[in-house]
């Protein structure tokens, strides 16, 4: 019998963007622009492209553009189309989810990753569902998402984290897998937060992008506190390999870390190099920059 399908896709977007500021002091970094579309379009799109249907954004205070960004804006729409703009309309409209596809629920208290999606368990309901962080963006085609569905319906249903390496001295930063087996894919044998430097069971690391299946709920919501005092998600992760599998996918494609100012400013040149209307007269303006 085929997996239940994924349908649902969650996005913790409640996080305050410290390392932003000022830039964050009153614009959430969700809405930190990546040529000319916020974080958080290109982290709902890639979920769209792969099939999600159901959009659950786990806010926080002072988000609220977040829901905006999302909904039509009837007054621009108007004056778009009796400027005739008609491919700025149509830009504006394909960015946009349908009636009743997105939902928005608010975490009270910064109590850490794994509390933020254990907020969203009466939205997502009895199912499988897709979790992505908008602090990653992932370039690539298929996108990552989309990879890791198929590896989920390939190996009949569990749960896939996307992987990826990094340098040793790096590892601590993140949450890393403990592997079984070669390739791209493969199972997963255990998991740690933010391990110590030097203590870190592989130099593969958990990238963002999961699929779980919703047992984690109950989980999360016996999670001890963990990593820097907060409640996390890969404590609960762990906890479930007891009863479940989880595979990793080395995904195709290249990582921007948006949350980081170097990995976002990367991100912007090479989207911008992505793209028909910018690469060339942009190519022409970072040669000049760099000397070339
Ligand atoms: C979170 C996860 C971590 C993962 C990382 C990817 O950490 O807890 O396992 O490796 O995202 O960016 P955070 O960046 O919120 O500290």
């Amino acid at each position: 019998m085929a997996p239940a399908p994924i349908r649902t896709a969650v996005f913790p977007v409640a996080g305050l963007g410290t390392r932003f500021l000022p830039a964050t002091k009153a614009m959430p970094k969700e809405m930190l622009t990546v040529v000319d579309r916020p974080l958080i379009q290109y982290v709902y799109d890639e979920a769209k492209a792969a099939g999600v249907e159901k959009f659950i954004f786990v806010t926080g205070r002072g988000k609220a553009v977040i829901e905006d960004h999302f909904d039509i804006a009837y007054e621009l729409e108007a004056t778009l189309r009796e400027r005739d703009k008609l491919d700025r309309l149509e830009e504006v409209h394909s960015a946009q989810p349908g009636a009743g596809a997105v939902s928005f629920t608010r975490q009270q208290e910064p109590l850490g990753l794994g509390h933020a999606v254990w907020c969203a368990r009466e939205l997502v309901g009895n199912e499988p569902f897709a979790l992505l962080l908008p602090d990653v963006l992932v370039h690539s085609d298929p996108g990552c998402l989309a990879q890791m569905i198929d590896v989920y319906t390939d190996n009949g249903g569990g749960n896939v984290i996307a992987v990826e390496e990094v340098p040793e001295d790096q590892t601590h930063q993140y949450g890393v897998v403990e592997i079984d087996g070669e390739g791209d894919v493969f199972k997963v044998t255990g998991m740690v937060e933010k391990p110590p430097k030097g203590t870190a069971p592989s130099n593969l690391i958990i990238t963002g992008r999961y699929i779980l299946q919703p047992e984690i709920f109950d989980l999360l919501e016996k999670t001890e506190k963990g990593a820097g005092g907060e409640i996390q998600i890969t404590d609960a992760m762990l906890a479930m390999m007891d009863s479940q599998v989880f595979h990793g996918l080395r995904f195709k494609g290249h990582t921007y870390d948006c949350g980081s100012k170097v990995g976002f400013l990367a991100a912007n040149v090479a989207y911008a190099l992505d793209r028909d209307d910018l690469a060339a007269p942009f190519h022409a303006e970072l040669k000049r920059l760099l000397g070339l």
